[in-house]
């Protein structure tokens, strides 16, 4: 991600949320997780700490992920609009490929219900399954891993 680059990847965010996982969550859930309004500055800040890799299409964000040095991935979403077009596989690719050339031996990751059988078909297994309170709403997600 480039400087600048931060607004885009809020509306890639909120498109996944509300397009892509609104199929596991219900209303509430998705309004929790990704809210109409958000604090600009909070965004701008939480996604340069992250540094994440974005997917291009032409000259258009479509998605992007993140791998932080610990293995932790925090991030994975795929804009709505582009969903089942192979967007998600180049950046599973990409974060693969980082990884090993870090030497990162263990990743994990919080993984939605909208997102669980995505991350299976790459190796990783399902740890346990939780439940969150965000901004008062219950939602399920999983820790899951991958070894490499
Ligand atoms: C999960 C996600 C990243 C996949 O991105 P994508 O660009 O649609 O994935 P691809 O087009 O590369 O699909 C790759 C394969 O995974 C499959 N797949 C994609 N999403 C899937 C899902 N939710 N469940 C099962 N399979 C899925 C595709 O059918 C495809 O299979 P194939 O290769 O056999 O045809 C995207 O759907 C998304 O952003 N989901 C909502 C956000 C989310 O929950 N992110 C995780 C936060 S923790």
């Amino acid at each position: 991600m480039q400087e600048g680059e931060e607004q885009a990847l809020w509306d890639i965010f909120y498109s996944a949320v509300h397009d892509v996982a609104a199929r596991h969550y219900s209303q509430s859930q998705l309004d929790a997780w990704a809210p109409g309004s958000f604090d600009r500055n909070y965004w701008v800040e939480r996604m340069r700490k992250l540094q994440p890799f974005v997917a291009q299409a032409g000259d258009r964000i479509v998605g992007y992920t993140d791998l932080q040095p610990s293995g932790f991935i925090d991030h994975f979403f795929v804009s709505g609009e582009w969903g089942g077009r192979g967007v998600g596989t180049a950046l599973m690719g990409h974060l693969l490929e980082t990884a090993k050339l870090h030497r990162i031996p263990l990743l994990t990751g919080f993984i939605s219900l909208a997102a669980q059988s995505f991350f299976q078909k790459f190796g990783f297994e399902i740890i346990r399954h939780q439940t969150l309170n965000i901004r008062g709403v219950e939602i399920e997600n999983a820790l899951m891993c991958k070894t490499l």
